[in-house]
Order: structure tokens, then C-alpha cells, then sequence
């Protein structure tokens, strides 16, 4: 039986924007708890290094009064790592970190760093938290994630939409590039099953991209973030959250009936 996806809402540009003016609007905490209303199955924030948008005060509040779960995405550092086992959120994504990058711009080398990153998920594992590993959906990167006795992998699904909306620029249908890469993800996420891994997805995700990789069946979470908190601008966040909710479920309801 095909299992339902979640929806994990990322608040980092709500933070973004907020920080934009110092201040304390528009509030991370009210957008999570929104999210939850409006149907996130749980909230996820990156406290990154340089703390751009979502800062500490931001996690202590989101852990102390969520009633959804938290996934704090964070490098695997050992400053990221005392603060994730003090506040123990439900799961913990971890991902590459470079500070001159924009957003994330690809996965972790689980292969070339698989020692560091064995050894914070045990860490992490240890004080109940759930670690998922962000990764490019490569065969050689979901073999190393297995071997680390991670729980989850994420797979990046961003050069798929990348090449999509690349596509609708120049006024096309999806291309041939944008079918690779869903290829990519989709046997990213046969092979997570293979391995025994929990699949996670995200990045760069919109109303357009979102169904194909909803319909994979060993996708159980998608991470969403830029899209929704852009849309909220014409939409309310609300609506743009309901929407994509709404998609989501109709691509997981044809899989479910095709099975
Ligand atoms: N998943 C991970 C691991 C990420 O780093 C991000 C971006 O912070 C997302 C999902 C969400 O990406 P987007 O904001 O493009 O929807």
C-alpha cells in the first residue's frame, strides 16, 4: 500500500524577510504555526552558520511551541551539533554548507566525509533525534548515506526543477534535460527503498514540479520552502500551503489507485 506524503513547511524566508528590516515581523513562529493549520505535517528551519535568517531565539521558540514536529536542517558541525542534542528536535536534516552560496546548491559528499558524519548521526540518533542526510540522488551518495546507519536520506531535487523552469523560459514543455533529472530521482528513491532507507525529498519545488516527485511511492515527505513563502506574497500563505497540499495528495491518490 502506498503510505501518504507529508509536507514539511521550511520557514527560513519568512526569517528572510524579517531580517530584512531587524525587527521581529514577519514572525517564523506565527508562519510555523500557520503551516500546521493550514495542513504541514511538520515545520523545518536551517540555522545556518552565518545566521542569515533563522537565528538560536528562532529554534528555542519553534522547539518550546510547536505542536508538529521540527526538522532543523544544520551542517554537520560540532557548534550545530551541541545545539541540536540541547533542544533534541524530532529529526534533523543534515546538508553541505558553503557561506558565499545563495541557498543550498547541492548535497552532502556523504562518500568523502563518511566518518564525520557516522559518528553526528549516532550523536544525534542517541539523544532521539531522527537524521536525514541531504543528498544528489547518486548511487554512490545513498550507498555511502546507508553505510553512516542514517535513517533517511533527502534527495536534492533542485537541478530537476532548475531545468524545468529552464524549459518554460524558453516556452517549451518539459525537455529532455528535465526528464534526466527526474530519472534521477526516481531511481535515487527505488534505490533509498533498496537500501532499506526512509526517502525524503526538496529544493526548488513549486506548484509545477511538484507531482512527479509526489508520486513516487518511496517518497514519504517533501521540504518546501522559497516557493510557498514567495506565493504567500499573492496568495496568503494559507492558500499557497492549502494548494500545494492539494497536489501533492491528487499525485499521491493516482499512485495509490494505479497500485
Ligand atoms: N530541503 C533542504 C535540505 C534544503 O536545504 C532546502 C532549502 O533550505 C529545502 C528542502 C527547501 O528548498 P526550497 O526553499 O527551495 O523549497
Amino acid at each position: 500500500m502506498t503510505q501518504p506524503i507529508r509536507l514539511g513547511v521550511n520557514i527560513d524566508h519568512i526569517a528572510t524577510l524579517r531580517n530584512a528590516r531587524g525587527g521581529r515581523h514577519p514572525d517564523p513562529l506565527r508562519a510555523a504555526k500557520l503551516a500546521a493549520r493550514a495542513g504541514a505535517d511538520g515545520i523545518t528551519a536551517h540555522l545556518r552558520e552565518d545566521r542569515r535568517h533563522i537565528v538560536d531565539r528562532d529554534i528555542e521558540r519553534l522547539s518550546a511551541e510547536l505542536t508538529v514536529p521540527l526538522n532543523l536542517e544544520m551542517a554537520a558541525t560540532d557548534e550545530m551539533l551541541a545545539i541540536a542534542k540541547r533542544h533534541a528536535p524530532h529529526a534533523c536534516c543534515l546538508v553541505p554548507e558553503r557561506r558565499e552560496e545563495v541557498t543550498t546548491e547541492g548535497g552532502l559528499d556523504v562518500a568523502g566525509q563518511q566518518e564525520t558524519l557516522k559518528r553526528c548521526v549516532g550523536e544525534l540518533g542517541g539523544a532521539g533525534t531522527r537524521v536525514s542526510l541531504f543528498i544528489d540522488p547518486d548511487r554512490k551518495q545513498l550507498e555511502a548515506a546507508a553505510a553512516t546507519g542514517a535513517p533517511v536520506v533527502e534527495l536534492h531535487t533542485g537541478a530537476y526543477c532548475d531545468a524545468f523552469l529552464e524549459a518554460a523560459a524558453q516556452g517549451q514543455a518539459p525537455d529532455d534535460a528535465t526528464r534526466r533529472e527526474l530519472d534521477r530521482i526516481v531511481a535515487g528513491a527505488r534505490l533509498a527503498g533498496e537500501l532499506g532507507l526512509e526517502c525524503h525529498a526538496g529544493h526548488g519545488l513549486t506548484f509545477d514540479t511538484v507531482k512527479p516527485v509526489a508520486a513516487l511511492a518511496q517518497v514519504v515527505e517533501l521540504n518546501i520552502g522559497h516557493f510557498l513563502v514567495g506565493e504567500a506574497a499573492f496568495v496568503g500563505l494559507d492558500a499557497a500551503i492549502r494548494r500545494m497540499r492539494e497536489l501533492m495528495d491528487e499525485a499521491r491518490a493516482r499512485v495509490a489507485a494505479a497500485s
